[in-house]
């Protein structure tokens, strides 16, 4: 069915749901909902799926509402669309490319023709690259200008040239090889400076490498920190050419750039224009990646989302997983109002997982026109946010479980854990039993609220007429995604899974996700103060609230 641009609202599904919405859903409880539908429920809104279980049953909706949102699915065209994506079709058609995240996962024996060329050899040329100088570094044949082996590795990087690298390597550092546990690997990104400061105050130029990541190489926040480094390093060193050889890696689509730059071509490790920023840690700037899991970790990572990709392209909708949670997204933010999704892992290895999926999630979905630039009337992406759950309880779940917003939850966490042999091993899996007993039960609560207690606690509770602080409503929808373990090859299926399900409710809304024009004006802006900030120059240009910042710092 082809679609006008405005057209979402007019499909008879998106009608429906509209209807399912109000009045039903708008007042109808899950407590009730459980206590109609019985134990099926549980069977019927869960998923497995190599490794992954989905449990969608505490979500506000019910067989209707499901059914509705696949053929809405359907109305938009989205096997289609899926199709498009993995095939390489232009699906950023503001910036007139394809968003091929998904080859660069490819086995070599595969093919993808993009303008009748193969793109696949060329992403394996590039791999090949980074596992050159990865093995290297571990064999401690890199070597710096006074012949030292490298000890330190610093990524410099921000945004999608960071948040994936720096995500992946905190949580799979038990996965590294021998080769790799003597090398150590710092993230800097913040433009203010601070994290590199305190870095270099840790580190020898003489064994330090720098890895300058950035896919336009003009971001300001990435030069300026390498410009810090390159600085502290030529006082040391003083000898540009001979730095920049020894000590720096560029990684980038802009070759040209890092010629500029003056890193040589040997130094520099090029990706391409159809590798959308926060997608990229599948390509070159996964060079951290690489360097903390070795080769075959990275090759894991990449092996379990190419297993994503294949389950997302060739599973019919109603049983696959990045179609239900882009659906579910949709379904609680456009029809059910619910405009914060909380990302809550229980499993510290995944505290950064939060952070990488703002970027995610809101860069590509945080958008009010749709493909064409024209307005759309309903909501789109949620506010996205999150930490460790076990320690978010001491922190913001309050507001989860007695707030005025209604807030959907993802929980994610691994079934198994520890296989520690030692004095330790006990005790830490009886954490990881009290970690996942507190995962559920929050989950449980924020479904059912007092619904929870058993019947005399109920009965206990009406008799002595708790007040209101003593009040769990409920009602607050989550899914909970376990995975068997927390492994290089599940977490490619869980990051590529989430990249899909950003896809699909990008096709639902219809806007394009592999866009972020709204972040171009601030860059801009900022220039222009910066100008006015470091020359002392004339403020008239500027609006009297910021013009009283700026006297505040000329002073
Ligand atoms: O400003 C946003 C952004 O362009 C992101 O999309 C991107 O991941 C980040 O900046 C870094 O960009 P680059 O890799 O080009 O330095």
């Amino acid at each position: 069915m082809s679609v006008s641009p405005q057209g979402r609202r007019a499909l008879p599904a998106w009608q429906r749901l509209e209807q399912l919405r109000q009045p039903v859903w708008a007042s109808r409880h899950l407590s009730d909902v459980w206590a109609e539908e019985g134990e099926a429920r549980a069977t019927r809104l869960s998923l497995r799926q190599n490794g992954l279980l989905l449990d969608y049953s505490k979500q506000r909706l019910d067989h209707d509402v499901l059914t509705d949102l696949f053929q809405l699915a359907r109305e938009c065209s989205l096997e289609k669309a899926i199709q498009h994506l993995l095939s390489g079709s232009q699906v950023n058609q503001s910036e007139g490319r394809p968003a091929l995240h998904s080859a660069l996962r490819l086995p070599g024996t595969s093919r993808l023709l993009i303008d009748g060329e193969d793109v696949v050899p060329a992403v394996h040329a590039s791999l090949a690259r980074v596992r050159s100088i990865v093995e290297r570094i571990h064999a401690r044949q890199w070597r710096g200008v006074t012949g030292l082996p490298i000890t330190d590795v610093v990524s410099i990087g921000v945004g999608g040239s960071d948040l994936g690298p720096f995500l992946v390597t905190n949580a799979l550092g038990e996965f590294a090889p021998a080769a790799a546990q003597q090398l150590k690997l710092h993230f800097v990104s913040s433009i203010d400076g601070t994290q590199i400061a305190d870095l270099l105050d840790t580190l020898r130029p003489a064994t330090t490498l720098f890895v300058v990541a950035s896919k336009s190489f003009t971001t300001i926040d990435t030069l300026s920190n390498a410009e810090t480094a390159l600085t502290w390093m030529l006082a040391r060193i003083p000898d540009r050419e001979r730095v920049l050889r020894h000590h720096v890696i560029g990684v980038s689509a802009s070759p040209a750039k890092m010629t500029e730059y003056g890193i040589p071509e040997s130094n520099q490790i090029a990706f391409w224009d159809w590798v959308g920023g926060r997608f990229s840690l599948w390509s070159a700037i996964g060079l951290p990646i690489a360097l903390k899991l070795g080769m075959k970790g990275f090759e894991q990572l990449l092996a379990g989302a190419h297993a994503m990709d294949r389950h997302f392209g060739e599973t019919p909708l109603e049983q696959n997983l990045p179609v239900l949670m882009g659906l579910l997204m949709v379904w609680n933010s456009t029809f059910l109002g619910i405009n914060a999704q909380a990302i809550l892992p229980y499993d510290a290895r995944l505290k950064l997982f939060p952070a990488y999926l703002t970027q995610l999630e809101m860069e590509s979905n945080g958008k009010s026109v749709d493909r064409h630039g024209q307005p759309l009337d309903y909501d789109t992406c949620p506010v996205l946010w999150g930490d460790v759950g076990s320690n978010a309880q001491h922190a913001f779940y309050q507001l989860l479980h007695q707030g005025t917003q209604a807030v959907a939850c993802d929980f994610i966490a691994p079934i198994a854990r520890y296989q520690r042999e030692d004095e330790a091993g006990s005790a830490l899996q009886t954490q990881h039993l009290l970690s996942l007993s507190n995962c559920f039960a929050q989950a449980r609560v924020l479904m059912l609220g007092d619904a929870c207690l058993s019947e005399s606690d109920q009965a206990a509770a009406s008799v002595s007429q708790e007040p209101g602080h003593k009040h769990y409503r409920g009602n607050q929808p989550s899914t909970t995604l376990l995975l068997d373990a927390l492994t290089p090859y599940s977490l490619g299926q869980l990051i590529a899974l989430y990249e899909h399900k950003v896809y699909v409710a990008s096709v639902i809304w219809n806007i394009n996700p592999f866009d972020q024009w709204g972040v171009e004006l601030g860059k801009k802006i900022a220039g222009t103060t910066y100008a006015a900030m470091s020359k002392d120059g004339s403020l008239d240009s500027f609006d009297p609230s910021t013009r009283m910042l700026l006297r505040a710092v000329h002073k």
